[in-house]
């Protein structure tokens, strides 16, 4: 690739924008409110804002391998909890998507050095889903599976997070689980039901 290209193609999104209206930068300049915290994984062909058919401004992206959102992760938590506090976003999504690298690699054995603790977190999400995991015969349908109870996992680690409980209780923020299906370059909404989800962790996770 011509790096260079890339401003030739940025002047003409610029002059694009200017064309539909010469204020649309001057605009951004001001400030975000996006309604969306969007958490997704890094890979080249998962865009965030594209295949939401979004804009600037519209959402808030964070992007990792994996779409995680692990306890321990400060970049995460705190891109929640900007988020959530200070955007005041009406929704969080989790979108994984299924071929995705980071998942397939915690299904291997290979000793991939510093990326081992990132992938254990996704190993966590197989242990506690074993039974139903190991239950799936067809190795491609377990890994899709996988995608989506990482998907369903990250949502849960963000509900666990006091500033999420709280906006939950207080303004009814919405937590969404979604997969993008590479193969069809369809969203899909797994429809994870949050306050089923909460039950089920409420006892332990509950901060007041
Ligand atoms: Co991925």
């Amino acid at each position: 690739m011509d790096i260079s290209k890339i401003f030739e193609n940025n002047r003409s999104w610029v002059e694009n924008k200017l064309g539909n209206d010469p204020q649309y930068f001057e605009n951004l300049a001001k400030g975000q409110s996006p309604e969306i915290l969007y958490v997704g994984c890094s890979d080249s062909r998962v865009t965030a804002e594209q295949l939401m058919g979004l804009g600037p401004g519209d959402v808030f992206v964070h992007r990792n391998i994996a779409n995680m959102i692990p306890n321990l992760d400060y970049s995460s938590m705190s891109v929640v909890n900007y988020a959530v506090v200070h955007l005041k976003v009406n929704h969080i999504v989790v979108c994984g998507h299924y071929y995705c690298g980071g998942v397939k690699a915690a299904m291997d054995s290979a000793d991939l050095g510093i990326l081992n603790p990132w992938l254990r977190e996704i190993m966590d999400v197989y242990r506690l889903h074993k039974d139903e995991l190991l239950a799936i015969s067809d190795e491609d349908a377990r890994y899709r599976r996988l995608v989506e109870l990482n998907v369903q996992e990250q949502c849960v680690n963000a509900i666990k997070i006091e500033a999420v409980q709280r906006a939950y209780r207080e303004r009814d923020l919405k937590i969404h689980g979604w997969v993008f299906d590479i193969k069809s370059g369809r969203l899909i909404d797994l429809e994870i039901d949050m306050q089923k989800a909460l039950q089920g962790i409420h006892q332990i996770y509950h901060v007041d």
